[in-house]
């Protein structure tokens, strides 16, 4: 397919401004002439400028891990769109599982966070999930597309272009058992033909589906030759700058 891969690092709660900038220092040179994939780091917010900073003028990208909706109000402790593109972030994650578990992000949120996110030209990186209960239960294709069909209702298909998704099953996060790379490609397609239901085959057959949960350089190459697999959201082992470039550097 000629969908450009994406390998992202999602910080989550973790690395000050300093450390941050360790990071950076390490894993830059190791990455530095990597054009075949694009590579995107969402660290936390208190080091997001530091990170964008860094980066300018490399082909990485940086973004946020959450926004509101809104512009501006009395809402504390949130970040708004226009706040992050006025530091230089071109990326945002929505509906992360560990956002729609710990700080109640609704359905109803994730669909007003992605048409903010378009409206202000961030390329939102909306992420899906079963619980394990889902899976057990025989649910996984059904919560993927309620999920779905809430956080893209009423987008403008000439907007879906920029969407880039996520499928990050929650009991394949942080707990060391990723799904098998043929059950995550199964997810994939099932998001795949509910992108062309949706929208339409253009934006389904271009859409860059991300797989997340315990991602490691072990398993990168088998989930990166899946056929719907378009990238990867790496959490734990994104924080190491030997460990990321490993994976950014996979062969598949
Ligand atoms: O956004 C990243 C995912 O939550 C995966 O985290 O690689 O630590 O399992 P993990």
């Amino acid at each position: 397919s000629t969908r450009k891969k994406i390998i992202a690092g999602n910080w989550k709660m973790y690395k000050t401004p300093r450390e941050s900038l360790e990071f950076l220092n390490a894993f830059l040179p190791k990455v530095h002439d990597h054009e075949r994939d694009e590579i995107i780091i969402f660290p936390t917010a208190t080091s997001l400028s530091t990170v964008i900073d860094r980066v300018r003028g490399t082909h990485l990208r940086a973004g946020a891990q959450t926004m509101h909706w809104l512009n501006e109000g009395p809402y504390t402790g949130q970040t708004s769109p226009n706040m992050l593109t006025s530091i230089g972030a071109t990326h945002v994650l929505l509906g992360h599982s560990e956002r729609r578990l710990y700080a109640n992000e609704t359905y109803e949120h994730v669909n007003l966070k992605i048409k903010a996110a378009i409206a202000h030209d961030l390329i939102p990186v909306l992420c899906l999930g079963e619980l394990l209960v889902d899976r057990q239960g025989g649910f996984t294709r059904d919560i993927i597309m309620a999920q779905m069909g809430a956080a893209l209702s009423n987008i403008p298909t000439e907007n879906a272009k920029q969407i880039v998704i996520a499928y990050e099953p929650v009991w394949a996060i942080g707990t060391g058992s990723t799904a098998s790379p043929e059950i995550a490609n199964e997810v994939h397609s099932i998001i795949r033909s509910q992108l062309e239901w949706v929208f339409n085959a253009e934006i389904a057959n271009n859409t860059r589906i991300l797989y997340g949960g315990s991602v490691k350089p072990e398993n990168s190459a088998a989930l990166l030759t899946q056929p719907d697999i378009d990238g990867l959201l790496v959490g734990g082992a994104s924080l190491d700058p030997a460990c990321f470039a490993k994976i950014v550097h996979t062969k598949y």
